[in-house]
C-alpha cells in the first residue's frame, strides 16, 4: 500500500539541500525530547501516541455516534479552535460538497457552532434547528471556553424545549476534561453522555482522540481508517533516519527556509474540499510555532480558485514566501470534458480529458510559474482522498509540527498569547474576578 508522500525537490534551488541535510543531527535530537518527554511542553505528548492508544475507544466512540445517526437528521458540533477544526477538515475533506441539499441523507448533516460569537449566524442555526431533529455535541477541554459555552447554552436551551429534558438528554454528548471545568460539572449534573479529553493531549492535537473522532463518525465515516493511517505514519515518523522520515525533513526544510527569510509558508490545495485541512493546519502551526516574536506565518489558498485573487501576490509580490502544496493522485470520480461540434467555446482541445487532467496541469503550470518567481515549491502528495489518507496527513503534520517547533526553539505545545484577549473581554464583560482588569481598561479607554 502506498503512503503520502513529501517532495522537497523544488525547494533547493533556494536553499541547498546540503543545508537541509545539516538539520539531520538537530531532527534526532528533537525526535528524542518528543519520544523521550525531555522538551519543553512535554506535559503534553499524548497526542504522539494517540492512534495507538485509541484504539480502546472506538467501540464507544462508535456506539455514541450510532446514537446521533439513528436519531439525528442534524449533529450540531459545538467548538473552537482545536476543538472542532480536525473534525471540519476530514469531515469537508470526505463529504459530498452537496450533501446537505439532497433529499436522503446516510448519515446526518453536520453544522458547527461556537467557533464565532456572530449574532447573525447563530440566529439562523437556531431558525434552521427548528424543523430539525438534532443532536449537539459539545467540546471544550477547559469546559470555560466564552464561544462554545455560549452556543451551547443557546442550543441545549432550545433542544430541551423542542424535544423535552429528558429526550434532550439522549441527544447531547460532551467531551472535556476528565474532572475540571464547567462542561464537565454541567455533564455531570444533566446526565449526559462523556468522553474525556486526556490531560497530556492539547486542543490542536486532539483530533485523533474523541474530540474529532466522534464528529467524523458521527457524519459517518470510517474512524478505524483513519486511525490506521495515522498509526502507520506513527511508525513512519518516528524514524530517527533523516532520510526516511518525512515529518523530520518537511521540519528542516521549513526551517531552513525561514532562516533564509521565507517568513511565510502558504499551504496551497487544488480541491475545495481541503480547505479546512488547511484552517485545521494553520491552527496547528501558528499556535504551536508562533512565539517569542518567532515563527513562520501560515497562511493558505484554494488553487485553482485563488489563482483569481491571491496569485498575482504569489507570483509578483515580496518575495518572503514558500509553498506547501497538497497535491491529490487519484480522483474519487470521473468526469470527462464532452466534445462538441460546433466547438464555439473553443475547448475542443480538451475534448476526452478527464477534468483532474486540466486541474493536474493548473497544478504543474503553477509549481513552474511560481518556482521562476521565486517561491520555494514543497509538495505533499496524496494518493487518494479517503480516510486512510486523511490520518496519514493529519499525524504528518502533527509530527513535523512538534518537530520543527523544538527546532525554532519554542514550546510549541503552549499558547499564552490566546490569553490576552480574553482578558480584555471579560473585563469588558464585567466577568466576575475582573473587577480590577475592568476598572484599568475603562480608564483606558476614556483617555
Ligand atoms: O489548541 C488549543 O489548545 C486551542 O485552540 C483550543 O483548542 C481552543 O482554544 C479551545 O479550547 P477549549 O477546548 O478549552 O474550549
Amino acid at each position: 500500500m502506498k503512503d503520502i508522500t513529501l517532495n522537497i525537490e523544488k525547494a533547493f534551488g533556494f536553499v541547498s539541500a546540503d543545508a537541509v541535510k545539516q538539520y539531520a543531527p538537530k531532527a534526532a535530537e528533537c525526535l528524542h525530547m518528543l519520544h523521550e518527554g525531555t522538551g519543553k511542553g512535554n506535559d503534553f505528548l499524548g497526542w504522539l501516541r494517540l492512534p495507538a492508544d485509541i484504539e480502546v475507544e472506538l467501540d464507544a466512540i462508535e456506539a455514541a455516534a450510532k446514537t446521533l445517526r439513528d436519531k439525528c437528521e442534524v449533529v450540531v458540533v459545538v467548538g473552537i479552535g482545536g476543538s472542532y477544526l480536525g473534525a471540519k477538515a476530514v469531515n469537508e475533506a470526505l463529504a459530498d460538497s452537496f450533501e446537505w441539499l439532497k433529499k436522503e441523507h446516510k448519515a446526518p448533516i453536520i453544522v458547527y457552532a461556537g467557533q464565532n460569537i456572530g449574532e447573525d449566524y447563530l440566529y439562523e442555526l437556531q431558525a434552521m434547528l427548528k424543523t430539525k431533529r438534532f443532536g449537539i455535541i459539545s467540546i471544550s477541554k477547559s469546559g470555560t471556553t466564552t464561544e462554545p459555552a455560549l452556543a451551547f447554552r443557546l442550543l441545549k436551551t432550545q433542544l430541551e424545549e423542542q424535544q423535552g429534558k429528558a429526550a434532550a438528554q439522549e441527544l447531547i454528548v460532551c467531551i472535556t476534561d476528565k474532572a475540571r471545568g464547567a462542561l464537565r460539572t454541567l455533564a455531570t449534573q444533566e446526565g449526559y453522555k462523556t468522553f474525556v479529553i486526556a490531560d497530556n493531549v492539547g486542543g490542536r492535537f486532539s483530533v485523533l482522540s474523541p474530540v474529532g473522532l466522534l464528529p467524523i463518525a458521527a457524519a459517518g465515516f470510517d474512524i478505524r481508517q483513519l486511525v490506521a493511517g495515522a498509526l502507520r505514519m506513527q511508525q513512519v515518523c518516528a524514524s530517527e533516519n533523516f532520510d526516511e522520515n518525512p515529518a523530520a525533513q518537511y521540519a528542516a526544510v521549513r526551517n531552513e527556509l525561514y532562516k533564509s527569510g521565507k517568513k511565510i509558508e502558504i499551504l496551497v490545495n487544488f480541491h475545495p474540499k481541503l480547505h479546512y485541512v488547511s484552517e485545521w493546519w494553520k491552527q496547528l502551526y501558528g499556535e504551536s510555532e508562533g512565539k517569542e516574536h518567532r515563527g513562520i506565518f501560515p497562511a493558505s489558498v484554494d488553487f485553482t480558485t485563488d489563482l483569481h485573487s491571491m496569485g498575482q501576490w504569489i507570483q509578483d509580490g515580496e518575495r518572503t514566501i514558500f509553498e506547501t502544496v497538497i497535491s491529490v493522485e487519484q480522483m474519487n470520480h470521473e468526469v470527462r470534458v464532452p466534445s462538441n461540434d460546433a466547438n464555439l467555446d473553443g475547448l475542443n482541445f480538451l475534448a476526452g480529458k478527464r477534468v483532474d487532467e486540466v486541474n493536474k496541469m493548473a497544478e504543474l503550470g503553477t509549481m513552474l510559474a511560481h518556482v521562476d518567481g521565486g517561491v520555494p515549491n514543497l509538495k505533499i502528495e496524496l494518493p487518494q482522498l479517503n480516510e486512510y489518507y486523511l490520518g496519514e496527513l493529519l499525524y504528518f503534520f502533527e509530527k513535523a509540527c512538534g518537530i520543527s517547533g523544538y527546532m525554532l526553539g519554542v514550546n510549541p505545545f503552549d499558547q499564552p498569547g490566546v490569553e490576552a484577549y480574553k482578558k480584555n473581554m471579560f473585563a469588558l464583560l464585567d466577568k466576575p474576578g475582573y473587577e480590577e482588569a475592568s476598572k484599568a481598561i475603562k480608564e483606558r479607554l476614556a483617555k
